[in-house]
C-alpha cells in the first residue's frame, strides 16, 4: 500500500511561498542598504556606517544561517516538487499539447531558468563580497570594496543581468506565493498583482542601477 506523502504538495507550495516572501523581505532590506551608495558625500560615509554596524551585530551569524536555511528550503522544495510532478506525469506531452498546458509549462521553465541564473549570480556575489575570493584588498572601506567589484566589466554585466532576472523571478514568484497562501478573490488577486509588479520592477531597477551607475558615471 502506498503511504501518505510526508509533505503534501499543498504544504510544499505553502512553504515555498512563505520562504519566498521572507526572501523578498531580505531582498528589499538589502536593496535599501545598498542604495546608500548613492550618498557619496564624505567618501560614502552613510554606506560605510551601515555596513560596519551590520558587521558588528551579534545576531549577524544567526541571521546569515536563517537566510541560508530560507534559500536551501525554497530551492530544495521547488526542485522536489518539480521532480515529483515529472514522475507523476510521464505522459507530460498530453498536457503540453493544449495551449494552456504549453503556456503554464513555458512559464514554469522560465521561472526555473531565471531561478538558476539568480542562484549562480548570488553564489558569485557571495564569493566576491561575502568571502572576498576574487577581490581581497586589505584595508579598503566597505564602499570601496563594492565599487571595486562593480568596476569590473564582467561583474557589472553579471550584476545587471542577475538583478533583472531576479526582478522577473519575483514578478511571477510574488503572485504565486500569495496564491499558495490561499489569497483569492478578484479584488485581492488584482491588488497582489499590482503590488507584485511594482515590487519586482523596483527591485530589478534598484539593484541593476548600481552596476550601471558605477560603469557609466563613477569610473
Ligand atoms: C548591485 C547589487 C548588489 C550589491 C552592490 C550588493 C552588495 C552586497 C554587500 C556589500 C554584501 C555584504 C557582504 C559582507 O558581509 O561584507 C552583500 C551580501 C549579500 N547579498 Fe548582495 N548586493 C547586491 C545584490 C544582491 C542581490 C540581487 C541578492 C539576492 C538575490 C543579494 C544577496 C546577498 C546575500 C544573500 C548576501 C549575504 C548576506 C550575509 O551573509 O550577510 N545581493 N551584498
Amino acid at each position: 500500500m502506498k503511504g501518505k506523502p510526508f509533505f503534501s504538495s499543498v504544504v510544499q507550495k505553502l512553504v515555498i511561498g512563505i520562504t519566498g516572501l521572507l526572501l523578498c523581505g531580505f531582498v528589499a532590506a538589502h536593496l535599501a542598504g545598498n542604495l546608500l551608495l548613492y550618498s557619496t558625500s564624505d567618501r560614502y560615509a552613510a554606506f560605510n556606517k551601515y555596513a560596519t554596524t551590520l558587521h558588528d551585530m551579534t545576531l549577524l551569524p544567526a541571521i546569515e544561517i536563517g537566510l541560508l536555511v530560507l534559500f536551501v528550503v525554497h530551492i530544495g522544495l521547488t526542485l522536489r516538487m518539480q521532480f515529483q510532478s515529472q514522475k507523476a506525469r510521464p505522459e507530460g506531452y498530453a498536457v503540453q499539447k493544449s495551449k494552456q498546458g504549453r503556456g503554464a509549462l513555458a512559464a514554469r521553465n522560465v521561472m526555473h531558468l531565471s531561478g538558476i541564473v539568480v542562484l549562480a549570480f548570488v553564489l558569485l556575489h557571495l564569493a566576491d563580497l561575502r568571502f572576498g575570493l576574487r577581490f581581497n584588498e586589505a584595508g579598503l572601506a566597505p564602499a570601496q570594496t563594492v565599487l571595486q567589484v562593480l568596476r569590473d566589466p564582467i561583474s557589472a554585466m553579471f550584476y545587471t543581468v542577475g538583478s533583472l532576472l531576479l526582478g522577473y523571478h519575483l514578478f511571477h514568484g510574488f503572485q504565486s506565493s500569495f496564491q499558495s497562501l490561499g489569497f483569492g478573490g478578484e479584488r485581492l488577486t488584482r491588488i497582489v498583482k499590482i503590488v507584485g509588479i511594482l515590487f519586482s520592477v523596483a527591485i530589478a531597477v534598484g539593484f541593476a542601477s548600481l552596476p550601471i551607475w558605477v560603469t557609466l558615471l563613477r569610473k
